[in-house]
């Protein structure tokens, strides 16, 4: 009977330290090959050449989902010019181990960058951008929800965050090129309300092509990185 209840409580003791084993590693994993989107590098180096030709001078920079700070938040922070202010928005409730588990990654870009830039943490939804300072970004990177609801109400609150006279809004995630073909794939798939298909083996985010398309003029498309430049 001893033996019994050994040999139970040894595979219990067994399934846990293997569970826990599997979400440590899925844990450590982004310190070790860094942002999952770091796959996708060429969207970080465009996100780079676009700031360093647009912005040659201090600038207000809004990031609207951060997520470990590892992606575009280390190549914003590492690419804006001296003495800029940056302020990243994210309501981090996603949790692998912790509601915490975000904080070190996060808090390792910071370290690193604190002496040259204004950092600004805001841990919420986006819903809290109307209730920041109208006309005073040079720059919002938009990388929050991909539902297309959301997306747009996240750019429509952009462009009143943005400078008037210049700014760049941009993102993630918009993979397929400008063409009426494929506004209208992401208008069918859109009413799905699923975020995120893939299509010929990549993946394709409709919410976000559709309001990117819905709320903004000459938008560049480049390897799912978007941007477009609000000038009045
Ligand atoms: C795709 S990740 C951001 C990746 C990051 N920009 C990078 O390059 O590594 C999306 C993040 O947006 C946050 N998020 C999702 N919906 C949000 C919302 N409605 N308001 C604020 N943050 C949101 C999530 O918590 C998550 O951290």
């Amino acid at each position: 009977m001893i033996i019994k209840k050994l040999r139970v409580y040894l595979y219990y003791l067994l399934i846990n330290i293997f569970y826990n084993f599997i979400k440590f590693t899925i844990f450590v994993l982004p310190f070790i090959i860094g942002s999952p989107k770091k796959f996708n590098s060429s969207r970080l180096s465009l996100l780079k050449k676009m700031i360093k030709k647009n912005f040659k001078k201090k600038i207000n920079v809004l990031e609207v989902g951060t997520h470990y700070g590892l992606g575009s938040t280390q190549t914003i922070i590492n690419n804006i010019p001296k003495n800029s202010s940056f302020t990243c928005l994210d309501m981090w409730s996603h949790r692998i181990i912790t509601k915490y588990d975000y904080l070190l990654p996060f808090l390792s870009t910071i370290v690193n960058t604190a002496d040259k830039k204004n950092i600004n943490i805001i841990k919420s939804s986006s819903r809290f951008m109307p209730s920041l300072k109208k006309n005073s970004y040079d720059l919002i990177y938009i990388d929050a929800s991909h539902f297309y609801d959301d997306v747009s109400k996240d750019i429509a609150n952009a462009k009143k965050l943005a400078k008037k006279n210049f700014a760049i809004i941009c993102g993630d995630d918009c993979e397929l090129p400008t063409s009426k073909e494929n506004y209208k794939i992401a208008k069918s798939l859109v009413k799905n309300k699923k975020d995120q298909y893939k299509i010929n083996g990549k993946f394709f985010h409709p919410g976000v092509y559709l309001a990117v398309h819905d709320q903004l003029k000459n938008v560049v498309i480049k390897n799912g990185f978007w941007y477009s430049v609000v000038k009045n």
